[in-house]
């Protein structure tokens, strides 16, 4: 029923102010509960507590409510079990046993438990729902189910629920899931298209416990409450870096079947450090209780986290992993699970604010103390030659301890040498008596800290906002799908990498110490350790770049990761070396697929490339405007210039459209590039060109057929493509043979044929354009990848 109205209804809502993000109107009314999972894990530990505490809340507001407990097991077998769980419900600390004992008794009067398993099941839980509003003449305010049940169950619950437990006559329905959201992208795409098809975004309510930890939920207030303070310093100015770890002296024993399938990545950095990353750098909204503004704002800085690539994390596995995994898992005692227990990932946001600032995720189970904590550390630009004590020569940080560690409460620390933070929040205090512990590496009292007066559960934070329908605190399909857009490539790269293989506890020492250099992150100690039986029967060797021959020039060949790796170290050497003798570096980029890996890796590393001094032509272009998506200066542009910070005056598009048309001989845009070119370069010179080689040997614009010979010492050309468009501008063989280095990058299994013909054939430039790349005196490099040399 719903599917068929859904846009209806979306049209009434948001006509009706009721519109996606909103925070749904409360009436007062009658509101049933259904924990789905009544007796699991979750709702034995935290769930029941969390809406007993809302019903004791909530009692005396003018809402009725009832609870059902749902699960599998048929009501007579599960419900003393069911009773049991709610009996051992503690009581709020507010209220007196007295009253807690009466308001116990009337919550278990209000509970029952009922089998959900066949869809008649829910039909009957709808029909008693409704029976139970007729016969107590009641008003239904809404309609709240928990499903504390595994994800692969969650499909199936919400078409339950869609097709018999709707509530009618304005009541809300609210459904609430926890993670996991799906194994990588495509995984949680797939989920979230089946409950799209069962539930409005705004019913869905997903879960991240951590946003409801006190700390987590007070980082935007306290950025908004400290903003004098934080404007002038939040920025790549002031900050070193910011550090976001959650570090766990437990093993994963008992959770084996879930965790070898998720690691550490997918079980909490994903989610959890991914959600305070977002709170820490996303733009402060203007208006806090917006969840659509503040879901915006989260989802452009996330967008804006650079692509992660394998180099920007580093992996390990605590020792006794491997042998719990035998056991859970029923596996033999060869068996080798390469999941990660242990994780650091080094991150850069794009975006000016925050240019160049590492931002560092780090996890792991088995390590020395259990503390969760977000830091950022300020730079100190003050040198202190003899004062180390005095206040200004010690770290600057503000420091998010979410709990637990030496500190073992909740807090918001920040260094006396940076500002007394204020907070308009009555339900946070300044500790003023300090306890002689440190918190990374400044003594207590070396801080201004404020602690919530009363600590909560993250569940008995999150479940009132569900019951008042504020979403701020829970994840949209947006942001959760771009989360994993993010982390699903670096997932993929790490799949078949080897994690250094750690002791636990304090024995791991240093081991887990991380270096970051540039953008990269490596474990601090040279040695890593990867002991013969965790390698499998795997070869190492395999990763190798080789150096070789490839018709009589120099080739460099590997696997496409390490063969980018490889070309963009020699692109920036080549810069470095033309820097030095010139103060000028002339690159010269051609178009096609093939160089756009290279663009991104680039543009990933820009922090170190010297942009500033780099002038970029172009070896060809298609005659179409520069903005059209087949123009190579606009893939160039979208995949390497907007990410680098090169003056405009260096970026050299070649200009295919002159007097309102596009490559007339007349406009003579070929002469034009060519004297800018002459004006330029020295002696027209480049000091690097990029080539790609086409399946019919066509390099640059420059095709089989076409008497590409015969544009004599003409730097630039129109030439004529056989594929659309047909018209090209190229650099010619006279100056691409001037440069000073020419490499020629063939990748992909589908080049296989090529290189093979090209290691067969004679020079023949009007048949093998490319066998006319023969640079003198330059050098000519080609880059091949292991899959179009070996197919
Ligand atoms: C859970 C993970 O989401 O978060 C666990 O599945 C992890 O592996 C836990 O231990 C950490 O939460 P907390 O609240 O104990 O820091």
């Amino acid at each position: 029923m719903f599917v068929t109205v859904s846009l209806l209804l979306v049209i009434l809502c948001v006509q009706g102010g009721h519109g996606e993000g909103r925070e749904e109107a409360q009436r007062p009314g009658h509101v049933s509960v259904v924990i789905v999972g009544a007796t699991g894990d979750l709702a034995k530990k935290y769930l029941w507590k969390g809406f007993f505490q809302l019903y004791v809340n909530q009692v005396s507001r003018g809402n009725t409510f009832s609870f059902y407990g749902g699960g599998l097991s048929p009501a007579d077998k599960a419900t003393p079990l069911f009773f049991e769980i709610l009996k051992a419900v503690s009581c709020p600390k507010d209220v007196s046993q007295e009253r807690c004992a009466l308001l116990k008794e009337q919550f278990l009067r209000l509970s029952q438990y009922r089998q959900l398993k066949t869809l008649e099941h829910y039909q009957d839980l709808a029909k008693r729902i409704e029976k139970h509003h007729q016969d107590e003449g009641m008003t239904e305010a809404g309609r709240l189910f928990y499903l504390s049940v595994p994800a692969f169950a969650y499909a199936d619950i919400a078409d339950k629920i869609n097709n018999s437990c709707r509530p009618t006559g304005g009541a809300w329905l609210r459904v609430v899931l926890e993670k996991p959201f799906g194994h990588d992208f495509a995984s949680a795409q797939v989920l979230a298209s089946q409950l799209e098809s069962s539930l409005r975004e705004q019913e869905m309510y997903r879960i991240d416990h951590y946003l409801g930890k006190q700390v987590i939920a007070k980082i935007l207030p306290f950025r908004i409450e400290n903003k004098k303070f934080l404007d002038p310093i939040w920025n790549r100015h002031h900050i070193e870096r910011v550090e976001i770890v959650l570090k766990e002296t437990l093993d994963v024993k008992g959770r084996i079947p879930f965790y070898d399938q998720y690691g550490v990545i997918r079980d909490v950095i994903q989610n959890h450090l991914t959600e305070v990353m977002m709170l820490l750098t996303m733009r402060l909204p203007l208006n806090l209780s917006s969840s659509e503004e503040v879901a915006r704002n989260k989802l452009r800085i996330l967008s804006s986290v650079l692509p992660l690539v394998k180099t920007q994390a580093v992996i390990g596995q605590y020792r006794a992993y491997k042998s719990e995994v035998q056991q859970e898992l029923n596996k033999t005692k060869g068996h080798v699970s390469l999941t990660p227990t242990f994780a650091a990932v080094l991150a850069h946001i794009d975006e000016a604010q925050y240019e160049g600032v590492p931002v560092l995720f780090i996890s792991g189970k088995m390590l020395d103390e259990r503390v969760g904590y977000a830091r950022i550390l300020f730079r100190n630009d003050v040198f202190c030659l003899q004062s180390h004590d005095s206040v200004h020569c010690k770290p600057k940080q503000i420091v998010f301890h979410f709990g637990h560690g030496s500190l073992r409460y909740p807090a918001i620390l920040v260094s006396k040498n940076l500002f007394k933070p204020v907070s308009t929040d009555g339900e946070w205090k300044e500790v003023t008596e300090h306890s002689d512990v440190n918190v990374l590496g400044l003594p207590v009292s070396d801080y201004y800290v404020q602690t919530p007066t009363e600590q909560r559960e993250a569940y008995e934070e999150l479940i009132p906002h569900i019951f008042a329908g504020h979403k701020n605190s829970f994840i949209s399909t947006e942001n959760l799908l771009a989360s994993w857009a993010l982390w699903t490539p670096l997932l993929n790269s790490l799949d078949s990498s080897f994690p250094l293989i750690y002791p636990g506890g304090a024995d791991n020492g240093d081991l887990l110490d991380v270096r970051l250099t540039g953008k990269d992150i490596s474990y601090s100690s040279e040695v890593v350790i990867i002991s013969p039986d965790q390698m499998g029967g795997a070869s190492a060797n395999g990763f190798q770049v080789i150096q070789g021959k490839f018709r009589n020039a120099e080739m460099v060949s590997a696997w496409a990761e390490e063969l980018l790796e490889q070309l963009a170290a020699d692109v920036q050497e080549a810069a470095e070396a033309a820097l030095r003798e010139s103060g000028v570096f002339h690159l010269a980029l051609s178009g096609g697929s093939t160089p756009l890996a290279l663009f991104h890796r680039l543009a990933l590393h820009h922090f170190s490339f010297p942009w500033r001094d780099t002038h970029v032509w172009m070896v060809d272009e298609r005659c179409v405007p520069l903005t059209e998506p087949e123009s190579n200066f606009n893939a160039l542009h979208n995949h390497l210039l907007q990410h680098v910070r090169i003056p405009y005056f260096n970026i050299h598009p070649m200009p295919v459209q002159l007097n309102h048309r596009l490559c007339v001989e007349e406009d003579r845009g070929a002469q034009l590039y060519e004297k800018e070119l002459g004006k330029l370069v020295n002696g027209s010179s480049f000091h690097f060109v990029l080539l790609g080689a086409g399946y019919d040997g066509h390099t640059a614009s420059l095709f089989p057929g076409a008497e590409v010979g015969e544009l004599g010492e003409s730097l630039v050309a129109l030439t004529e493509s056989p594929a659309k468009p047909h018209q090209r501008m190229s650099l010619t063989f006279s100056a691409i043979n001037r440069a000073h280095r020419v490499a020629l990058l063939v990748m992909g299994k589908g080049k296989h044929e090529l290189i093979t013909q090209l290691s067969r054939v004679q020079d023949n430039q009007g048949k093998w354009p490319v066998t006319g790349v023969k640079p003198a005196p330059g050098r000519l490099v080609w880059y091949i990848d292991y899959d179009a040399l070996l197919g």
